[in-house]
């Protein structure tokens, strides 16, 4: 009965069109919800743009970015992993990034909107407390989507459900949990976070030099640089736009970065993660610290 109850919505939205954003906890359905959306908007003819904001488990792009993809057919579908546009957010967790969250989703939402006409926003798992909260109240400020979707188990969304139908005018449906749906186990989530990381730096790796100018934000001059190494970067063109990952080495003296993107860099925004370009393992750091030796 649920699975009707997710192919009638998706078939729905897909007829509808608009902007659509799926929420819910961790391993609640909302991806594969996204493709079934997807192939229903297809199969009607629509152009979709998917943006896929969860920085943690990301299908589209690499982790810690938000990525926007175009689907044109159903071949598209077959493998989202390629980028059209992308934003930096710098974490594979949204708490104490808000601001670069909801910014990076709403920006590509924008994006989508003006080549697609049915628009499918993917979120993170970030549903309760004051960030998720917080986080999904911006984003359906920003991103105006006609519709949000809220997989639930249990009555666990209730609390943003009633949260968004109070302060904005979008249809907020409830969808309960596909009863296929296997939990990932942490260790699994970790490794695959881990594979995603390897795929963003894989070869041919360059080494460039940076100067510290190039830095948003910007370093201050009397920074010991090698409190840097090791930092992600998002490698940025000079348009606002994300393209691609990079880590920071701090080696005799020289500053550089590791990236297999460097093509049309023009500056690198600090992120606030370490990520080994080797073994590929990354270690959540507070950029306050690493820039001015605490929190403030
Ligand atoms: N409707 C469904 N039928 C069968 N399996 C599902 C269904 N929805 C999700 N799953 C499975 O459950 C797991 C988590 O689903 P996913 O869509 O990735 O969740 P989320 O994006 O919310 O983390 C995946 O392995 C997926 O294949
Ligand atoms: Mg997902």
């Amino acid at each position: 009965m649920s699975e009707q109850l997710h192919a009638q919505l998706a078939a729905d939205i897909a007829e509808t069109g608009g902007v659509v954003m799926l929420v819910g906890a961790p391993d609640t359905g909302k991806t594969t919800l996204a493709h079934q959306i997807m192939s229903e908007g297809i199969r009607s003819g629509r152009s979709i743009g998917y943006v896929d904001a969860d920085v943690g488990q990301s299908t589209v792009g690499p982790p810690a970015c938000v990525g926007l993809r175009l689907v044109r057919t159903a071949e598209d579908l077959d493998d989202l992993s390629t980028a059209d546009d992308l934003r930096f957010v710098g974490s594979t967790s949204p708490e104490r990034m808000v601001l670069q969250q909801v910014l990076a989703t709403a920006t590509l939402v924008d994006v989508a909107r003006r080549s697609a006409d049915l628009v499918v926003i993917d979120t993170t798992g970030a549903v309760s407390g004051v960030v998720g909260q917080t986080l999904k109240y911006h984003k359906m400020e920003l991103c105006r989507p006609e519709l949000v979707v809220a997989l639930q188990r249990g009555a666990e969304m209730e609390p943003i459900v009633g949260m968004l139908r109070r302060f904005f005018a979008a249809r907020v449906e409830t969808l309960p949990v596909h009863p296929n749906v296997v939990p990932v186990s942490p260790e699994a989530l970790s490794e695959r976070r881990q594979q995603a990381f390897a795929k963003a730096f894989k070869a041919p790796l360059e080494r460039w030099r940076v100067r510290p100018t190039v830095f948003a934000p910007t370093i201050s001059a009397g920074l010991d640089f090698a409190r840097l190494d090791g930092m992600l970067v998002g490698v940025q063109d000079g348009e606002g736009r994300c393209l691609g990952l990079g880590a920071l080495q701090y080696e005799e003296d020289v500053l550089r970065v590791i990236t297999n993107c460097g093509e049309g860099m023009q500056g690198l925004r600090l992120g606030s993660l370490r990520v080994d370009p080797l073994d590929h393992r990354v270690q959540r750091v507070n950029l306050r610290e690493v820039m001015f030796g605490f929190d403030h």
